[in-house]
């Protein structure tokens, strides 16, 4: 008889994917009445339920395929579907139709990385995109992020020292953890490095729609083949759907759909006529959009004002423009273990380290805003002062 552990029989890769110290206190948050600004997820209570209802129930009456076998890359309405999030009319051959963004970010790790080959990634990143690029055995080379997203002279000056990157993935709007903006001229300068170096930007975008004041920045390197841009229906309808799309050049999006075919065969083909429909709504889309970005614009003020009043200047942070996060810094207050009390006093958040690759902040740490009652951000900051005050 051999020994009968069955972990031995998981895949290395597998065996160091490990649930992190963090995720498992966050389990905590869970519990009823703890406010958790933990959370990356959108407010149930602005998913469009009924009109998601009507539509499944138009598309299903019209037309059965709807419940069939789809084309791996989607079909072709619900590639074009994407034009109100791309800013433009796509070509649908530069497009394919991923479950959720989180698909894209894992086939284009498997279409473009071998075991070794560098993928470069803001320092912090969204861990998901992280742990997608990690499975495919990328190396990451973390570039630091500031108040102005990405500092592409980091990244210039290590390119420069010879750095060869597959692709360089940013998340541009409202960044997940930072909620960071790229500059203008940041986006122009990764442009033009790509075209230099001979790398891939990959543009993941699921919060470019979630703008609740200042001026949009024009999308990265708009024309240029050297960008992969990624979004999704996630932040705007509902993560239920899972709903993403890819634009990029078509030697990638061919790539993309035969690994696809392996994962999945395709996206769903009732959420993708689903979306169609919704999307190809202009005046609701445009209207609903407006009414999402009203309700999370009255957290970010009710957040920043809570943590204003209540904590000061013990705290520092930029006010978001828009998407779901605000990165605060509590100097002389270390997060990790600030999280344990806080979470006995009844409040949740995420540590700065959940989101780093290289970059020790032990004093930072990512406030959501997005799933909490506006009239608790105040109960929520209080709980947070009395943690601090206790750690
Ligand atoms: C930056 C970023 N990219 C991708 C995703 C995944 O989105 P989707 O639901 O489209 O897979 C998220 C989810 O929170 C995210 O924050």
């Amino acid at each position: 008889m051999h020994d009968p552990d069955p972990l031995a029989l998981l895949s290395a890769t597998a065996r160091t994917a490990k649930s992190s110290v963090i995720r498992d206190l966050l389990e905590h948050a869970k519990r009823p009445g703890v406010i958790s600004m933990a959370g990356g997820i959108p407010d149930p209570d602005l998913f469009p339920v009924e009109e998601i209802a009507r539509a499944a129930g138009r598309v299903l009456a019209a037309d059965r395929g709807v419940l069939q076998y789809g084309l791996t890359s989607g079909e072709v309405g619900a590639r074009m579907a994407v034009a109100p999030l791309l800013g433009h009319e796509p070509d649908p051959e530069r497009v394919l139709v991923t479950t959720g963004s989180q698909q894209g970010l894992d086939l284009v790790a498997k279409v473009l990385v071998d075991a070794g080959d560098v993928v470069v990634a803001g320092d912090p990143s969204y861990l998901g995109a992280l742990q997608a690029f990690r499975s495919h055995h990328a190396d990451l080379e973390a570039i630091p992020v500031d108040e102005a997203g990405m500092v592409v002279d980091v990244l210039e000056e290590r390119l420069e020292a010879g750095l060869r990157p597959s692709f360089v993935y940013v998340v541009a709007n409202f960044q997940n953890p930072t909620g960071a903006v790229l500059s203008a001229p940041r986006r122009a300068h990764l442009v033009r490095l790509a075209e230099r170096f001979g790398f891939l930007i990959v543009e993941d975008d699921p919060y470019g729609q979630l703008r609740y004041d200042g001026v949009a920045v024009a999308p990265i390197g708009e024309g240029s083949d050297h960008v992969v841009r990624m979004r999704s229906t996630s932040k705007v309808l509902a993560p239920g759907l899972r709903v993403g799309w890819t634009e990029g050049p078509r030697w990638l999006v061919d790539a993309m759909v035969i690994a696809k075919q392996s994962a999945d065969l395709h996206t769903s083909t009732l959420s993708q006529a689903i979306v169609t429909e919704l999307l190809g709504d202009a005046d609701w889309f445009a209207d609903h959009v407006a009414a999402i970005r009203h309700q999370y614009g009255i957290r970010r003020d009710a957040l920043c004002e809570a943590l204003t009043t209540t904590l000061g200047d013990r705290i520092s942070f930029q006010r978001p423009e828009g998407g779901m996060f605000l990165w605060a810094t509590l100097p002389g207050v270390e997060t990790m273990p600030l999280l344990a009390t806080a979470l006995e006093n009844g409040v949740a958040f995420v540590p700065a380290d959940a989101f780093t690759i290289d970059a020790h902040r032990p004093h930072t740490a990512r406030l959501s805003f997005a799933t909490v009652d506006p009239e608790d951000f105040t109960t929520a900051v209080e709980r947070l002062a009395a943690a601090i005050d206790a750690c």
